[in-house]
Order: structure tokens, then C-alpha cells, then sequence
């Protein structure tokens, strides 16, 4: 009888046999990894139960908890990010999956059928980490997971959708209503009308800021900031990634001229967009960070670059009529190092000085300043 020490010497020579083999074919180049022919039905069954099995088990470990979704301007941020990131892959209800990446193995596919297999939180999942071997690819930047939100919104409702909602949704057409007068501008603006209309004013909810009105010198700086990676944004990194420095030039000049927000008094609460509070006593704080800054702490006022009402000066950004939530957000990039590029720097020492109490505050404060046209308000 053999012993069990001989029976683990052939097994051993086995395995190593088999490695060789294996090493050989793989040498020689005798494994087709042609995209051409597709995978083996056991291939494509194996790697699709694998990633299932992750994304389900990955996604609820990691303890993703979700938002709600149906928050104003939601649906619409949703499409028209889903347009800019993914339509060019997945088809939307506008266009079945375009040709060059349906030859793709595994080829992307149509999202009205298969978002709905999917949780909320597993969609972010996939959307935030991509999948492995396959050609999905991950969120542009892994430090912007609210960004993410609005397109599992959409996802979700994805297969009630029709063609004409998806393009009412994507504001398809209201860029040429009224004549540009600048050949520039007529082509690329209609890559921003969906969220920012041509008149620069956010119609997808408070993530997306006015650009109406800001200086031309900060939006050309700040769209180049997105361009190379400094500004980290999933949603505006590669919509500016698109466009040449001759685009960029002219549709700064273009929102800049836009007739800007209106200002307000302290103490009238306007009409913003859904989240002004109404709690005096946070506002009170906040026009006093604005007006005076914060002495114990050594806040600069934030009128001294950014103007007693909020409005643009030279090249500062203006911040009255922005929403809180856009305003607080930026305020935790500055905080946290995550926003660069221009003249973040300035910003850098401001926010780390703010508390998270306070950078609500002042958010509340600018966005109570600023009066937002209803006419224009997001669904
Ligand atoms: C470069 C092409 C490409 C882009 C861009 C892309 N995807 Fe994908 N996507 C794929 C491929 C390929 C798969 C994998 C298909 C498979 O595993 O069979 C996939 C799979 C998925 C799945 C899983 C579908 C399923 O049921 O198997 C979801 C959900 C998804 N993508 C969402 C998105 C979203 C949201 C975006 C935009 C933020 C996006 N994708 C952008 C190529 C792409
Ligand atoms: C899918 C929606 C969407 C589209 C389309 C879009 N944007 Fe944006 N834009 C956003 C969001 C969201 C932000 C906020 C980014 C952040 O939080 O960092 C933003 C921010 C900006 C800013 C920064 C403003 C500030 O106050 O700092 C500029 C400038 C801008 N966009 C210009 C453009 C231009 C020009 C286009 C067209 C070429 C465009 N955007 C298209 C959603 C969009
Ligand atoms: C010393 C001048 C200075 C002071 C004081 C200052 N800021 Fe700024 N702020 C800037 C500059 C410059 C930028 C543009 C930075 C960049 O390019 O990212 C900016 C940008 C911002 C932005 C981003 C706006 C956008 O549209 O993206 C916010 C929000 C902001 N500041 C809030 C504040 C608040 C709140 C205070 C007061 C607590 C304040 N700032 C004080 C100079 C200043």
C-alpha cells in the first residue's frame, strides 16, 4: 500500500505538469482573446453569477445606506448625467445601444431591462466601482458618492419612461428657442442646457449651480480646474473634458452676461429652491459669518472677496441664490483638501477654520440672499 506521503508526491507532480501545460499554451499565445466570438455560454454564465454574487454581497457589507430619491430635480440630474456617462454604452430610450460598443464582450446592456434586477444600493455600487473584466467602467472620481445618487434615481424609474419624457427630461430643444448670436456657443451650450438652461440658471435641483451672472475669468479657470482633474466631479469632468479651449472661452463669456441673480434683503426668505430654512436664529449666524466673519476663530467676513450681497467681484465666484446644499458641499470640499486647482487655496484656509454648524449656517444665509426665478424652478 502506498503511503499517504507517496500519494502527495504525485498529486504535486500533477498540479506542476498541469501548471507547465498550462504555461505553455498560454506562452505560445494558443488562447483566443478575441472579443469577436463572444465567451463560451459557461464563461458568460460564470463571470455574470460571480459579479451578481459580489455586487449583492459587496453592497450590503459595506453598509451603503440610501438617500431619498424622489428630492426636487432628482429625475432630472439623473438623466442628464445618465446621458453624459452612459447612454454611450448602455442606449437610452432615445437610442437602442450604439454599435461600437455593442461588440463589445460582455456587451453593455439595455438598461430599461435590467436596472430594475437590481436594489438601490446595489445600482450605486455598480456605478460607483464598476465591474471587473468587463468594460463598465467606475464613477470618474471615488470622492463624490452624493453625485451618484441621481442617477440610481433614475435607473429606478428608468423603464416607465418614455422617449418624450427622457428628452422633456433632458430639455432637448430649449437651447435654440432664442438665437445665440455666436456659432460657438449654439453647438456646445446644448451639452448644458439640461441642467444649467441657457440662461444659466439650474433647472436639475440644488447639486447644480447658477452660472448665471459669475465672472467670466472664474468660469473659464473652474471649467478648466474640471478639465484636469483638480475640481473633483463625476457629473462635470467629462462634460468639460469635451470641450476645446475656444468653447470653454465662449460659453463663460456667454453665462457671464446672463442676467444675474437677484438680491435680496437679510430676512426676506425667498423663494429658493426647496431648503432654505426658516430658522432664524441658524440665518443670523450666517449673515454674521458673511458680514463680520468670525473673530474667536479667525474666519475672514466672506463679503471682503465675495461682495456685501453675495455678488460676483472681479473673479470671485458669487454665492447669493446658490443653494445650500451646492454651498455647504463645496464648503466640505474646501474643508477636506478635495477641491483644487484656481484659486482654491484662499478657500482651503477659510473652510478648515469653519465648523460644520457654521459652513450650514453661511450656506443658509447666501441662499436665503438670493431671489431664484420660479418660472425657471426644477419639477
Ligand atoms: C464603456 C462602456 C460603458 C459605460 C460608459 C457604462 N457602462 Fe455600464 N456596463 C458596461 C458593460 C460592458 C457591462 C457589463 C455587462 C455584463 O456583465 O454582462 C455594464 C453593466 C452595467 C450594469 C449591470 C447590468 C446588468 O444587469 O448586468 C449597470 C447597472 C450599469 N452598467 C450601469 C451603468 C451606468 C449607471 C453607467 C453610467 C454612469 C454605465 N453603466 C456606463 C459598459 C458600460
Ligand atoms: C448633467 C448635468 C450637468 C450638465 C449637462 C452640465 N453641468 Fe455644469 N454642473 C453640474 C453640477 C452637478 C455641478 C456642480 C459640481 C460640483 O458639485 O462640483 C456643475 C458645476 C458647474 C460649474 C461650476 C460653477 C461654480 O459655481 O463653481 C460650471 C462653470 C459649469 N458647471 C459649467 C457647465 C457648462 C459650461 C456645461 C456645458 C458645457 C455644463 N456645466 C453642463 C451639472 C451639469
Ligand atoms: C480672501 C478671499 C476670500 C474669502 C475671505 C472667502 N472666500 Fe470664498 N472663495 C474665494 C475664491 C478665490 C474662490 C474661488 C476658489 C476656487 O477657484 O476654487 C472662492 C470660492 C468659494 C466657494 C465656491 C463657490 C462656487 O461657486 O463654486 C464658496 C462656497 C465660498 N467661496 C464660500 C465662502 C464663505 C462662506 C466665506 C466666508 C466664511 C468665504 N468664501 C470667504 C475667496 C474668498
Amino acid at each position: 500500500m502506498r503511503s499517504t506521503k507517496q500519494r502527495l508526491l504525485e498529486l504535486g507532480v500533477l498540479v506542476g505538469l498541469l501548471a507547465v501545460g498550462a504555461a505553455i499554451v498560454v506562452t505560445l499565445g494558443l488562447v483566443p482573446i478575441k472579443a469577436s466570438s463572444g465567451h463560451w455560454p459557461i464563461t458568460h454564465w460564470l463571470l455574470s453569477f460571480a459579479s451578481g454574487r459580489s455586487i449583492a454581497s459587496q453592497s450590503a457589507l459595506m453598509g451603503i445606506e440610501v438617500p431619498p430619491l424622489n428630492e426636487p430635480g432628482m429625475l432630472r440630474l439623473g438623466a442628464a448625467t445618465y446621458e453624459s456617462n452612459c447612454a454611450w454604452c448602455h442606449g437610452s430610450p432615445l437610442q437602442a445601444t450604439p454599435a461600437v460598443p455593442a461588440a463589445m464582450t460582455p456587451a453593455p446592456p439595455n438598461l430599461v431591462e435590467h436596472a430594475e434586477r437590481w436594489k438601490a444600493r446595489e445600482l450605486f455600487y455598480i456605478a460607483k466601482h464598476g465591474i471587473k473584466f468587463t468594460g463598465m467602467p467606475a464613477w470618474p472620481t471615488q470622492q463624490r458618492d452624493e453625485e451618484i445618487w441621481p442617477v440610481v434615481a433614475f435607473l429606478l424609474a428608468l423603464n416607465r419612461i418614455s422617449e418624450d419624457e427622457y428628452a422633456s427630461l433632458l430639455n432637448r430643444g430649449e437651447a435654440l428657442d432664442e438665437p445665440l448670436g455666436n456659432s460657438i456657443v449654439m453647438g456646445s451650450i446644448q451639452n448644458c442646457t439640461a441642467c444649467h438652461h441657457a440662461s444659466g440658471h439650474s433647472i436639475a435641483g440644488p447639486r447644480v449651480p447658477h452660472l448665471n451672472g459669475l465672472a467670466s475669468d472664474y468660469l473659464v479657470h473652474t471649467l478648466r480646474d474640471f478639465r484636469d482633474g483638480l475640481r473633483p466631479s463625476g457629473i462635470m469632468q467629462p462634460i468639460a473634458a469635451r470641450l476645446t479651449d475656444k468653447d470653454l472661452q465662449s460659453l463663460a463669456e456667454h453665462f457671464a452676461v446672463q442676467e444675474a441673480i437677484e438680491y435680496q434683503t437679510p430676512g426676506e426668505v425667498p423663494l429658493a429652491q426647496g431648503e432654505v430654512s426658516q430658522d432664524e436664529a441658524d440665518l443670523a449666524a450666517g449673515f454674521q459669518l458673511i458680514h463680520g466673519g468670525d473673530k474667536g476663530s479667525k474666519i475672514a467676513a466672506c463679503q471682503h472677496c465675495h461682495g456685501p450681497a453675495g455678488e460676483s467681484m472681479s473673479h470671485y465666484p458669487s454665492l447669493a441664490g446658490q443653494s445650500a446644499l451646492f454651498i455647504e458641499e463645496q464648503l466640505r470640499l474646501y474643508a477636506v483638501g478635495v477641491r483644487l486647482g484656481g484659486e482654491a487655496d484662499i478657500m482651503h484656509e477659510v473652510a478648515e477654520k469653519l465648523s460644520p454648524t457654521q459652513r450650514r449656517q453661511v450656506a443658509r444665509a447666501y441662499a436665503a440672499m438670493g431671489q431664484t426665478a420660479t418660472k425657471l424652478a426644477s419639477e
